[in-house]
């Protein structure tokens, strides 16, 4: 049931774009639903979400909290790979999705959030959570770590694990924000 309104959700995303893309990726019935920013290169070559050097970030999460990653279903906000092109070497590189590309796909992730009813939303970095909260005002630097609420659902908002790379300094709260996590996904609730 899930899957069939999943597909047919996704096939909207063939007519928002004409560029190549990829949609979530698996468990429909999981409890935790984990949404990303966008995919890099490798996602899109490999049409699967958290592949490429963010994949490997996700590993070490996935050891942290003790779950597998069959236990979660993973998506990004924007589904295809932002990007500009180096004008030295004509190579694509990533870039911010814009306020326009979040917008596209909005009522795509509002409809998997719906489809995939999840116990709790785990954001990584400020464009999946301003997005999920439908709130443009709420920074990461503000609230990562602390549960907050959207309609009925529970967000938990963490740094993007690619910050981590970029800002040694923030190592220590990310694995404080997961610690917690690990203790809310482990209370009855989840079981
Ligand atoms: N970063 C993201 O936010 N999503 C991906 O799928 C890969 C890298």
């Amino acid at each position: 049931m899930k899957l069939e309104k999943l597909n047919d959700l996704y096939k909207q995303i063939a007519t928002l774009t004409q560029g190549e893309y990829i949609t979530g990726s698996g468990n429909v019935d999981a409890k935790i639903l984990l949404v990303g920013e966008a995919p890099g290169a490798k996602e899109i070559e490999l049409k699967e979400p958290f592949v490429g050097q963010a994949g490997k970030n996700l590993n070490e999460f996935l050891e942290i909290l003790q779950i597998k990653r069959e236990d979660l279903f993973i998506t990004n906000v924007v589904k295809i790979r932002p990007h500009k092109t180096n004008e030295k070497t004509g190579r694509k590189i990533n870039r911010p999705p814009t306020q326009e590309e979040v917008r596209l796909f909005s009522n795509i992730l509002k409809e998997e959030i719906n489809i995939i009813s999840p116990k709790i939303i785990v954001t990584l970095g400020n464009t999946p959570l301003k997005s999920v909260m439908a709130n443009n005002k709420l920074t990461i630097g503000a609230v990562h770590g602390q549960i907050l609420e959207k309609d009925d659902l529970l967000i938990f908002p963490l740094y993007h694990p690619a910050s981590i790379i970029y800002n040694q300094n923030l190592k220590e709260t990310y694995l404080d924000d997961l610690n917690k996590l690990k203790k809310i996904i482990n209370i009855d609730v989840f079981l």
